[in-house]
């Protein structure tokens, strides 16, 4: 699984390169910040379950890469604005200063923002989908980083920062902010491959990642408290130090490990009902609960 891994890290790296030069970025600094921002080494596990989840309708990895590339720009966009003073001040990402440290802060904003609108013009740039079908890919990727989605859920964090939640709120929290571009690196990695998507298919694609981006947050959570910040490439405990709340905080290590491995069994068992070959979204669950960093 390493090796995959690494094989579409330096995939999108090369695509995201590509994308960028593309943008005709009219400001040294500003493109200076968005490479800073993009092409810093993400472990790009978005774009591998788009990849993952075409497989599993029979479809070609080829016909995923705008979609990898407009997902891996909105979420590190998303980590760039995450790390502002104003949100989790954070001044260590992906093993190195922030994007507003390395700049300043608001360069980092406006290298978010156009991280952002890039999404959108390399996903509607693309010759690879009929009008319909980029039409709505667009309105997924839109709806799952805006106030629908993302957004909210960082809306909620910051709310809630020191104060108490029940499980039910945190539960929410994680499926905003976290899951729902989980959840829409799915289903457009199978709507890209497989245009119109089966509904019964997209059903139980969608109960596999609301399991999986659940878990996906559950474990950050976990290593947030579990590994070392020269392992995670982020500052250790930073969520204690914020009074984040957070699964561990909730229910004990423990009781959050114990989460992610039901979450992850949730996940094996809905792809059950998809008749492709759903092995790459299996390992890919396994490794989202086990991640070390
Ligand atoms: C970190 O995401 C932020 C969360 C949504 C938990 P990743 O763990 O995918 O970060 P990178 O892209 O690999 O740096
Ligand atoms: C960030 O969650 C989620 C998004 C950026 C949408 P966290 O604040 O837990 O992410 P890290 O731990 O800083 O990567
Ligand atoms: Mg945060
Ligand atoms: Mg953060
Ligand atoms: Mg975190």
């Amino acid at each position: 699984m390493q090796e995959q891994v690494q094989q579409v890290q330096q995939r999108l790296h090369q695509r995201l390169e590509t994308a960028l030069d593309a943008l005709d970025i009219a400001d040294e600094r500003l493109e200076a910040a968005m490479k800073h921002g993009l092409l810093n080494g993400g472990k790009r596990v978005r774009p591998f379950l788009a990849y993952a989840s075409a497989e599993a309708v029979g479809g070609h990895w080829d016909a995923v890469d705008p979609v990898a590339v407009a997902m891996e720009m909105i979420h590190s966009y998303s980590l760039v604005h995450d790390d502002l003073p104003a949100m989790d001040d954070d001044d260590l990402r992906r093993g190195m200063p922030t994007c507003h440290i390395a700049f300043d802060e608001a360069t980092a904003i406006l290298a978010g923002d156009a991280l952002q609108t890039a999404a959108f013009e390399h996903l509607s740039s693309s010759a690879l989908y009929s009008p319909e079908q980029a039409l709505e890919l667009i309105r997924m990727l839109a709806r799952g980083a805006g106030a629908a989605g993302m957004v909210a859920g960082q809306c909620i964090d910051l709310n809630h920062v020191g104060k108490h939640m029940t499980l039910e709120q945190l539960e929410n929290m994680h499926r905003h902010k976290t899951g729902a571009l989980i959840r829409k690196s799915v289903l457009m990695g199978a709507m890209a491959a497989s245009y119109p998507l089966d509904s019964h298919v997209a059903e139980a694609l969608t109960e596999y990642a609301n399991a999986v981006g659940l878990a996906f947050q559950v474990q950050d959570d976990i290593l947030d408290i579990e590994a070392d910040t020269e392992t995670l490439g982020k500052t250790q405990g930073a969520d204690e130090a914020l009074n984040k709340p957070t699964y561990p905080a909730l229910l004990g290590l423990e009781g959050a490990r114990k989460k992610a491995a039901d979450l992850c069994q949730q996940a094996h068992t809905a792809l059950e009902r998809v008749p492709g070959d759903t092995s790459l979204l299996k390992q890919l669950a396994d490794y989202i609960i086990n991640r070390r960093y």
